[in-house]
């Protein structure tokens, strides 16, 4: 029996970018019939316990999704061991992923790394830019960004379910 695959996304904050992350995760999945566990976390500590930013539920609300019951918590290194894939929002996050990471990486723990626009082709190696000090526009870009990578995650990890 294969194990249900596990996703932990990761920005700065946990209020703006991973929780959307999170959230196009659930329904990309849902709606692909796969089961999966989702997660998302932070690098920073500023922001622990709190709702996602009231721009992210917004725009998670225009495509039908509430994500207010979301809280924010900050990545640690048993996260390393529970999910098999930690998906950073961008390459400073990925430095600080990789800075945090128990010893022994990459061999010493399960979770692959990973930067989220490097699962939608001709974005590879791009950030999703932190829409925090901007305009809603910006979680407009979030989103599409990120539910396109959903899209992809969920047809990579179902073709290595078989
Ligand atoms: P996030 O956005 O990393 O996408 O959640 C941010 C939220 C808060 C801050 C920075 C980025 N901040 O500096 O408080």
């Amino acid at each position: 029996m294969p194990q249900t695959p596990s996703v932990l996304f990761v920005c700065l904050g946990n209020i703006c970018r991973s929780p959307l992350a999170e959230a196009a995760l659930r329904h990309e999945a849902e709606k692909a019939g796969l089961n999966i566990a989702v997660d998302s976390a932070g690098t920073g500590s500023w922001h622990i316990g709190k709702a996602p930013d009231p721009r992210s539920c917004t725009e998670a609300q225009r495509h039908g999704i509430d994500i207010s019951a979301y809280r924010a918590r900050q990545v640690t290194a048993k996260d390393f061991d529970r999910f098999d894939r930690i998906v950073a929002l961008d390459a400073s996050n990925l430095a600080n992923l990789r800075r945090i990471a128990p010893a022994g990486h990459p061999a010493g723990h399960r979770a692959r790394l990973s930067l989220l626009l490097d699962h939608v082709p001709g974005l590879e190696g791009q950030d999703v830019d932190d829409p925090y000090f901007g305009g809603p526009e910006g979680f407009e870009t979030t989103w599409r960004q990120v539910s396109e990578a959903a899209r992809n995650l969920v047809s990579e990890l179902s073709k290595t379910r078989d």
